[in-house]
């Protein structure tokens, strides 16, 4: 589908937060992005219109069995006053990695790509610029037929919404604690956790509430077949510096392939670090805390950024990790991925795309 898209812009526009408001999608932009799926059409009809409610049949089949996806990514206002997207070509790709793992259609690459720019520039003002705030852009895709037999759906909808957001956590950048889960799992091999659709983040409501009623920010999922490998951290990446190592668990399909984890794999490769994508079971870890070589652990994500991890536990047992601190290669970290991010920065890997 190559067809323009069509603007419609509101008569009513809301009240926009200070920056200094923002939390994490608790808000949302005057306008949205909206395209049609029918089998007989292929893609239809993009649009943006007013952000408004959208009206679904009760039987609509994404109600009953979760045929979806959704994407997560942001624009940033530098200094200059440019608006930046971080990365989108790696969100258009996993984008249509997803959609093609949950039977939905794929969009056609060239008009994921302008329904962002596009949308993000009618709604330019709802930029923030303080530094650690940003335009949260959520793409989503429903299986919007009316249909109750299970099979893919043969209609579905594209939409995108925009939220001024500020850090994920409220407690910003200061190092979270962690419950180890061994107890449930989030996804096993051949099976939804390297897409990015509802059921994953369904999959782990459960074991995040009990540990936030614990008084812990975020959970570690384990491997779901020997509950020993350390997989991901809520919904964020996750990683560690072991004596003069770096390690994350690698992409066998249970865990999301993330951008803001590629992006750090990128520059510490760059940096001389030493770098494994690695199969790690939590009992190294565990045991590299009693040596004194565990140096780091932190979560990397778009919504999270770098997050740091100031306390694991697990079985009982707490470990501080850094002293609770954040570490200097975690700051290290969001300094540079945040510089390029808001223009601040070189971006010689052309991760920025400009929204003009
Ligand atoms: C993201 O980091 O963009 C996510 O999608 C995580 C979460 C808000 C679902």
């Amino acid at each position: 589908m190559t067809d323009a898209i069509r603007i419609t812009r509101t008569s009513r526009r809301k009240e926009r937060p200070r920056d200094q408001d923002l939390a994490f999608g608790t808000v949302f932009t005057d306008h949205m992005f909206v395209a049609d799926f029918q089998e007989e059409k292929g893609w239809y009809d993009p649009r943006v219109e007013p952000y408004a409610p959208l009206a679904l049949d009760p039987a609509t089949a994404v109600l009953h069995y979760g045929q979806s996806l959704f994407e997560g990514l942001k624009a940033f206002r530098g200094k200059d006053g440019r608006i930046r997207l971080f990365r989108p070509q790696k969100h258009v790709e996993r984008l249509n990695r997803t959609a093609r793992r949950m039977c939905i259609p794929a969009i056609d690459p060239d008009l994921i790509l302008r329904s962002w720019t596009t949308l993000v520039d009618v709604d330019r003002d709802w930029v923030p610029s303080a530094v650690g705030t940003s335009l949260y852009i959520r793409p989503t895709v429903i299986a919007s037929e009316p249909f109750l037999g299970v099979r893919p759906a043969k209609e579905y909808l594209y939409y995108v919404i925009l939220s001024p957001v500020g850090p994920y956590y409220p407690e910003g950048l200061a190092p979270t604690r962690i419950k180890v889960i061994d107890q449930y799992v989030r996804a096993v091999a051949g099976g939804l956790g390297e897409a990015k659709t509802s059921a994953n983040y369904a999959a782990s409501l459960y074991a995040a509430e009990e540990a936030k009623h614990e008084g812990f920010t975020q959970v570690l999922w384990l491997d779901g077949v020997h509950h020993k490998y350390v997989e991901e951290v809520g919904t964020s990446n996750f990683m560690l510096k072991i004596g003069d190592e770096v390690i994350t668990p690698p992409l066998h399909g249970t865990i999301l392939a993330g951008v803001t984890r590629d992006s750090a794999l990128v520059l510490m490769r760059e940096w001389g670090l030493r770098v494994s994508e690695r199969q790690i079971t939590i009992d190294e870890v565990i045991e590299a805390a009693h040596r004194g070589t565990l140096q780091e652990a932190w979560a990397t994500g778009t919504a999270a950024v770098i997050s740091p991890v100031g306390e694991l536990a697990y079985k009982g047992e707490r470990i501080v990790v850094h002293g609770g601190k954040i570490g200097e290669l975690s700051q290290r970290l969001y300094d540079t991925i945040v510089g390029i991010q808001y223009g601040a920065a070189p971006d010689p890997h052309h991760w920025t795309v400009l929204v003009e």
